[in-house]
């Protein structure tokens, strides 16, 4: 027996070295090809804009702090430095950072592509949205976006006014229940999971109860699991190639997670089709949702789309339609907490609209008129984009401020940076609501603020999420005044959204 565990043992022992030597010759191969491809572009790069960086091998890599309140300030400086845009090495790869009106609108007005390069960000994210919309490309995209359109339509939009008020009310009523017990309460937690009640029942007439089933849902927690992996990811040039993520323990802590997303997606289709073959021809008792679309589209050929095209989009809406607005709607209500007067500008619209009704629900033809409110949400998601940075991918060569940029060149469109842009705004770390007053946001060029980015790869929800967060704060600012707790930290985490790194509490007092 001990000649058969020694054997073992020295074949177990070959077995490890014949995979250290393949994962070796790998490296080697990629790192020898990245450099001779860094050798024949890298003449095209000289004299642009650039810092200095220390190491060929992973260029400004190593200067950058982290996804954090220090990777803002680094992001900051090169931004106040090279205000229309800058050039970083991202190891032997050069991806350029256009943070300036006239640089941005260059890309969005474009068509061009999301990058799928190794080391990109959208190919991090591939196994967990699919080719969905956010990260499909070319005729895929073009085909799907017409399919999808008509979710959106105003017509449905408008049916989703009433699950938005109830869900509304449920959230409310928790904050409620804290108050009576006179604690605090953290405005991701409770906000994600009205948010992820209200996309799951607008799209796809799910009866969830996220908000009364628990505080740390499942789903929400694999998201926020999912997004950090995929940013930390992003930042570690070795996990790039699959396999070698994949062996990590965050690799296998992704695909746990991803797996745990499919299903849930895969449920709610499965529990759809059976409904719909239930319902027949039989008139639908409940409104028209994105899942139906998404089951009965057909483009020009007659061709729906296939399961795994409909699971890509719904986990793509699952995680785009609540991560977003959960982080549009946490940061205006911190500012609001954190600037009373311009609290009490809002409660004052607010009591003035919904003077003499009888119950706090707000109306479709309401929502145009809480102008003060629109403005502190877009100043929130100027202050804090939900979405902080995006990427394209140059098909033909173009010019960005007088240079000359080759077709192949990698491009992120920092929406941090180009809202707090010194050469762009006034003053651009202050809450001014009044910036986006009807006559003063008319003189801002069209690509200066894009929480939702522009162009034809624009957010196709923008609406949905407006009118969500106007509810969602509408009956929070009815019912409650809010203060920061002073026991509370606020440190800014940049995810696939922008987050915090331990929530944000707030104190409620009944008004
Ligand atoms: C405050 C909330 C939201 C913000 C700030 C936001 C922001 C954005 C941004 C910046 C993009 C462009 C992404 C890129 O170029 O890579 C985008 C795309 C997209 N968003 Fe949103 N979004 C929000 C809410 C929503 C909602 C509620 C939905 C769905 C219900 C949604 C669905 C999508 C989809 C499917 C795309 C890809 C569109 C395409 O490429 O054709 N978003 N969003």
């Amino acid at each position: 027996m001990p000649v058969l565990g020694l054997t073992s043992l020295s074949s177990w022992g070959s077995l490890v070295s014949v995979a250290l030597l393949i994962v070796f010759s790998y490296v080697v191969i990629k790192l020898t090809l990245a450099y001779l491809d860094y050798l024949r572009w890298a003449p095209f790069y000289t004299g642009l804009p650039m810092d200095p960086y220390a190491s060929k091998l992973l260029g400004h890599l190593l200067m950058y702090p982290g996804p954090n309140e220090e990777g803002l300030r680094f992001q900051m400086e090169r931004c106040d430095k090279f205000p229309k845009f800058h050039l970083l090495w991202i190891s032997f790869r050069p991806v350029l950072i256009a943070h300036h009106p006239e640089t941005v609108k260059v890309l969005l007005k474009s068509t061009e592509p999301k990058p799928r390069q190794l080391g990109t960000v959208y190919i991090l994210g591939l196994d967990w949205l699919g080719e969905g919309l956010l990260i499909a490309n070319g005729q895929k995209w073009l085909r799907n976006r017409r399919l999808l359109t008509p979710a959106f339509h105003f017509d449905i939009l408008q049916s989703y006014i009433a699950l938005k008020n109830k869900a509304a009310s449920v959230l409310v009523d928790k904050i409620d229940q804290q108050v009576k017990a006179g604690n605090s309460f953290e405005l991701f937690s409770f906000i994600g999971l009205a948010s992820l009640d209200i996309i799951l029942q607008c799209a796809f007439s799910y009866e969830s109860n996220c908000q009364q089933l628990g505080e740390t849902h499942p789903y929400v927690h694999a998201v926020n699991v999912l997004s950090d992996i995929w940013v930390a990811r992003s930042l570690k040039p070795w996990f790039y190639p699959d396999f070698l993520f994949y062996l990590s323990p965050s690799g296998r802590e992704f695909k746990k997670n991803c797996d745990y997303v499919h299903k849930v997606a895969e449920d709610i289709i499965a529990k759809r089709k059976k409904s719909l073959e239930e319902e027949g021809s039989k008139p639908k008792s409940r409104h028209l949702d994105f899942l139906d679309i998404l089951l009965t589209a057909k483009d020009e050929n007659s061709q729906g789309l296939t399961s795994l095209e409909i699971r890509n989009e719904v986990d793509t809406f699952l995680f785009e339609g609540h991560d977003t607005t959960t982080s549009g709607m946490c940061w205006t209500l911190y500012l609001l907490a954190k600037h009373p007067e311009h609290q009490r500008e809002c409660q004052r619209e607010i009591d003035e609209l919904m003077e003499g009704r009888e119950n706090r629900d707000l109306q479709w033809s309401d929502l145009p008129k809480l102008s003060y409110l629109t403005q502190c949400i877009k100043e929130s998601m100027r202050l804090y984009p939900p979405v902080t940075f995006i990427q394209r991918v140059t098909t033909k060569d173009i010019v960005l401020d007088d240079h000359q940029i080759p077709a192949g060149t990698t491009i992120g469109v920092q929406i941090y940076n180009l809202h707090h842009n010194k050469a762009v705004w006034e003053d651009p770390y202050e809450f001014k609501p009044e910036r986006f007053s009807p006559d003063k946001e008319r003189k801002y060029d069209n690509f200066a603020f894009v929480p939702f980015s522009a162009g034809p790869r624009n957010c196709i929800g923008q609406h949905f999420a407006m009118n969500e967060m106007k509810i969602i704060l509408v009956h929070v600012l009815q019912r409650f005044n809010l203060s920061l707790d002073p026991t509370g930290e606020v440190n800014i985490k940049i995810g696939v959204v922008l987050r915090t790194k331990n929530g944000i509490k707030v104190i409620a007092e009944r008004r």
